[in-house]
């Protein structure tokens, strides 16, 4: 219908007639004189009707209102002197309007295009709507233009795009299966794909070698701002190689998306242990944009006279004190707001939060006066305080205090408005422990077919793994791990998380048997394509990368998903719904 997107209109067509088809974004009367705002995909431009000029297009511009679907022929005439708009890339021309059609109208709008304060539930009931406006077109095509360069750097570096089943059984990635009923088996189910993970170990044991997909998996979890139940990963896998092939396929991968849309990173990235990432960052996503690392004290505070900390010191494997200097700290902060540190920690576990502040003549605060002048000096030099600042202290059990002292890490950074937004700072955590207890239970650490670097360390906690994450901004993108190829080593971690072996066989069979039959050392990784797209956009809710995203709650709200069926179709699948279940 058209011979020209409306931003493709500019001064080179001067004089030629144009057809352009798109939504009326607005319409202004000026004197008698209409001028529409004609929109598609890529912006405006704007359409002149003027009576003396053609009076039949004019009558059909005076009837229009915002969002009908135009179809307009024209001619393309420089704007007048002053009239120019600077802001539109179609600000230099205008069409005067020869023919308009109305294709379509349209209901007053629910909410106006682009208003980011407008309540979400409505937005996204309207959610088509929304997708109207440039910036989520801009997202789209970012998305596009991301994942046609994932394939093609996979295509490139000779992976083959493998489709695995949606329809499956259990994979254990930590999260709650959706399940789906199957009528041919009444009573049994299927699981939806938490990810392709054991698929793609099959297909290199089928010899395929290199495999990647955009995969869709679903995981039935508590929503956050970067989690979606039903999102997309770029999947990959690869055999014969070790932990520097995987990584080196991994930044080549990320270096041509992140080209491909427009921003220069660096080829390989720094990397960091998973130990250092904890002590030094009370996380295991550590965001590099800035640093402010915390340090160890905990010797230094063995020695003073206060109980409480000295006898938290006599105990330096399972507990920590660590100290967080904050660079002009004492000029910035008011006590009020040291109060407030305060309870912004106890939030997370912490009995209290200590600090000194370092005065032209020494470290001053309310713990100074436990300690000699040698322990303080130590304290200064060793986080290396100057005048001005202020250095803080948390002090307990390790797992605690890395954790509350790393949330305040990242708490005052954004207090400081320290974080530049427009770096990307990208980072390898690695030799990530194999496993952790959870409320005295063994997990897997990433999940359960991670090659341990040797499973004969006394300490369970202790054992390390061939798996790695990779982090961006403090957002872990992506994961993935060196697997175990062999059965008997498969049988020893199922074993060590306490899955017996008939449970192993029940669940994992397929898998167990796959290793039997000759399979090839493998690993590989998995970024989160929709994060992805979020720190790319600079957005802070995945739910604007997603075309038809879900709620917080878990529901479509413009479909209204989940929905009750009818009995007729639960009867079928051989379900009967109680309430009590439903709720
Ligand atoms: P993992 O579970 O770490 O690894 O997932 C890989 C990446 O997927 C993204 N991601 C999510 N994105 C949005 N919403 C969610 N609910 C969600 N959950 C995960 C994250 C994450 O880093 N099979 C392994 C990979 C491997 O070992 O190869 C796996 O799925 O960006």
């Amino acid at each position: 219908m058209r011979t020209h997107y409306c931003t493709e209109v500019n001064v080179d067509n001067i004089g030629q007639s144009v057809r352009l088809c798109g939504w009326v974004n607005s319409r202004r009367d000026h004197g008698g004189v209409v001028f529409i705002d004609l929109r598609d995909k890529g912006g405006l431009v704007q359409i002149v009707c003027d009576p003396t000029d053609n009076k039949d297009a004019w009558a059909v511009a005076d009837m229009v209102r915002d969002e009908y679907v135009l179809v307009v022929e024209g001619k393309v005439r420089a704007r007048g002197e002053g009239l120019e708009n600077p802001n539109l890339i179609t600000g230099k021309i205008e069409v005067v309007a020869d023919k308009i059609i109305i294709e379509n109208r349209s209901a007053p709008m629910p909410f106006e295009l682009g208003d980011q304060k407008v309540n979400e539930e409505i937005r996204l009931k309207y959610r088509f709507l929304e997708l109207r406006t440039k910036r989520s077109y801009d997202i789209f095509r970012l998305r596009s233009k991301a994942a046609i360069a994932a394939r093609n750097a996979l295509d490139e570096l000779g992976f083959l795009e493998v489709e695995t089943p949606i329809l499956t059984k259990s994979t254990p990635e930590g999260a709650r299966d959706y399940l789906v009923p199957s009528r041919v088996h009444g009573g049994e189910f299927y699981a939806l794909p938490q990810s392709p993970q054991l698929f793609k170990q099959l297909l290199m044991v089928s010899g395929f070698d290199r495999y990647f997909q955009i995969a869709k998996c679903f995981r039935d979890e508590d929503l956050r701002a970067d989690r979606q139940p039903e999102f997309t990963q770029i999947d990959v896998e690869m055999s014969f190689c070790d932990q520097e092939d995987v990584i080196k396929v991994a930044e080549k991968l990320i270096h041509d998306i992140f080209k491909a849309c427009g921003f220069d990173i660096p080829a390989t990235f720094k990397r960091m242990t998973h130990f250092d990432a904890m002590e030094k960052y009370g996380s295991d996503k550590p965001d590099m944009r800035y640093d402010m690392a915390m340090v160890d004290v905990i010797d230094i505070f063995a020695k003073c006279s206060n109980e409480i900390f000295s006898s938290i010191a006599q105990d330096q494997v399972h507990n920590r004190i660590k100290a967080l200097r904050v660079p002009n700290g004492d000029n910035i902060f008011s006590k009020r707001q040291m109060k407030g540190f305060e309870d912004y920690v106890r939030k997370f576990g912490a009995s209290g939060l200590g600090y000194f502040q370092m005065k032209e003549d020494g470290l001053k605060g309310p713990l100074a006066k436990f300690f000699d002048d040698e322990a303080l000096n130590e304290i200064v030099t060793r986080t290396q305080l100057e005048v001005g600042d202020v250095v803080f202290f948390g002090a307990g059990h390790k797992k605690t205090v890395l954790d509350y002292m790393g949330r305040f890490r990242i708490f005052l950074a954004n207090e400081m408005n320290i974080i530049p937004k427009d770096v990307f700072e990208f980072l390898w955590v690695v030799d990530f422990p194999m496993f952790e207890i959870e409320d005295g239970r063994v997990k897997a650490l990433h999940h359960p077919f991670t090659m341990p670097k040797d499973l004969n360390v006394k300490n369970i906690e202790e054992i390390e793994s061939i798996a790695y994450d990779i982090v961006l901004n403090g957002t872990e993108l992506g994961g993935g791990s060196i697997r175990i190829h062999q059965e008997h080593l498969q049988n020893e971690v199922f074993s060590l998380l306490g899955i017996e072996a008939d449970e192993a066989r029940e669940k994992f069979g397929f898998l167990l048997d796959a290793l039997k039959f000759g399979a090839p050392p493998h690993g590989g990784f998995a970024l989160g394509l929709d994060r992805l797209i979020m720190l790319m956009a600079k957005t802070d809710s995945i739910r604007d990368v997603i075309a038809f995203p879900k709620t917080q709650k878990a529901q479509c709200i413009m479909t209204m998903a989940p929905s009750e069926v009818a009995e007729e179709q639960l009867k079928e699948l051989s379900i009967r719904v109680r309430k009590a279940a439903a709720q």
